[in-house]
């Protein structure tokens, strides 16, 4: 089986009492933690009507890990996004004193509301991001938000050397797995405790393939490709990880455990 492009998905949260694709009610939401947490807004373009935001700790400080989280890539993984708000709305602004916190909160906007994988011009933005030289460089696949984020590489990079975290869903799936990033060649304790956060959600993917790709005990590890998080992994990043939560499981629960993998991912650093 392969991922629809165009395929619509919604879902309706208890907790936010909301539509998956309700894109106004998520970007209120968003607003109330951004400015509970003082967190900094940078546009760093617009997709139609819609922005792509980044978000930076209040006092970011040289000498604390530089963290990235980002959500929201393909706009049926509706969890993402909504579980960066859960994840903001039980954050504490003291963190702020031990770690530089950075966030893209929505990556794909159109596709968000649209409630289908790609943006409105059909292209996939979590791919094209092609690396040579140690720059990463666009290409014929890049999409309009991923030409943004290329644009904002020296930035980004800065703001991802200690990890990437992006968060991710399978529509096709029942379980959950995670695609790992580590300078060992086996899966470590970064990799392990956010496979293992999930787990507390959803049964672990079984040790097959997923498209294409081997999977152990949950792990797909250092599978480098053109999507975002291997590139920032490539430009220096010390680790990352994609999460994938099940799509075709309860919505509410996959909220939770995107908020739980955030979490994960700042408490390791911690
Ligand atoms: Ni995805």
């Amino acid at each position: 089986m392969s991922r629809s492009s165009f395929q619509q998905f919604h879902w309706q949260s208890s907790q936010f009492k909301s539509a998956s694709n309700d894109i106004d009610s998520f970007y209120s939401l968003l607003a109330e933690q951004m400015q509970r947490l003082g967190m900094q807004q940078q546009t760093l373009g617009a997709i139609e009507a819609y922005p792509l935001d980044l978000y930076q700790s209040p006092n970011p400080h040289s000498s604390r890990p530089n963290l990235l989280i980002s959500a929201g890539f393909h706009g049926e993984e509706a969890a993402g996004p909504w579980g960066m708000l859960k994840f903001l709305s039980q954050l504490d602004s003291e963190v702020f004193n031990k770690i530089n916190l950075s966030l893209l909160p929505l990556v794909n906007p159109t596709g968000f509301k649209a409630g289908h994988r790609f943006n409105q011009y059909g292209e996939n933005p979590n791919r094209g991001f092609e690396f040579a030289a140690g720059r990463a460089l666009e290409s014929a696949d890049s999409s309009v938000e991923g030409k943004l984020l290329i644009a904002q590489q020296d930035l980004l990079k800065a703001l991802s050397t200690d990890g990437i975290l992006t968060c991710h869903e399978d529509v096709l799936q029942h379980n959950c797995y995670v695609y790992s990033f580590e300078p060992e060649q086996a899966a470590g304790a970064f990799s392990l405790g956010l496979r293992d956060s999930l787990a507390g959600f959803f049964e672990v993917a079984a040790d097959n393939s997923i498209d294409g790709c081997p999977l152990d005990k949950g792990l797909i590890h250092n599978h480098y490709d053109t999507s975002f998080e291997s590139c920032l992994v490539r430009l220096g990043a010390k680790r990352g990880a994609c999460s994938e939560t099940p799509a075709l499981e309860d919505f509410d629960q996959r909220i939770d455990a995107n908020c739980a993998v955030m979490q994960q991912f700042v408490a390791f650093s911690l």
